[in-house]
């Protein structure tokens, strides 16, 4: 089936087959790659996009969902060469380690500070609870997070 959605600002029309997720839509037919495939079950947050606006899990998605609706992708949050704030506070802060959970949780954090620009402890867990990370530790994603808070001095991500 065709599909037709508008990704990080622009129209793009891909073939797939109706059983097709939005996450294969976006990687495998888009060549968008940011966006993870760990679990392809809702469980570790790692293909994580925003579908107008909303934060969803790409894999539980299906591609035929997005007909005609904006997504925004990791991919969306960069300009030319230069890293997003959120993107350089986890470089900085060290919270990335072999980096497969990475665009998961960035997107995750630009979600939250969107909504959230000076987020507390339980705040930011409960809004990272749907993502995991193997390698971290996850106390240098906080410690990322509140670093990129301080960052955008409560400008909107
Ligand atoms: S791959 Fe989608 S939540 Fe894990
Ligand atoms: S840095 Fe490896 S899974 Fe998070």
């Amino acid at each position: 089936m065709r599909v037709r959605v508008r990704v990080n600002g622009a129209w793009r029309t891909a073939e797939v087959w109706p059983g097709a997720s939005l996450l294969a839509l976006l990687r495998d037919a888009l060549g968008l790659c940011g966006s993870k495939n760990a679990c392809e079950q809702g469980e570790c947050g790692s293909c994580s996009v925003w579908l107008d606006g909303e934060l969803v899990c790409a894999c539980l998605v299906l591609a035929a969902q997005a007909d005609g609706r904006e997504v925004r992708t990791v991919e969306g949050l960069t300009t030319g060469e230069d890293l997003h704030p959120v993107q350089r506070a986890f470089v900085e802060a060290g919270a990335v380690q072999c980096g497969f959970c990475t665009p998961g949780f960035v997107v995750a954090v630009v979600d939250l500070l969107s909504r959230d620009p000076d987020p507390d402890e339980p705040r930011i867990r409960e809004a990272l609870s749907g993502n995991l990370c193997r390698c971290t530790g996850y106390q240098k994603i906080l410690d990322a997070v509140r670093l990129a808070a301080s960052k955008l001095g409560g400008s909107s991500p």
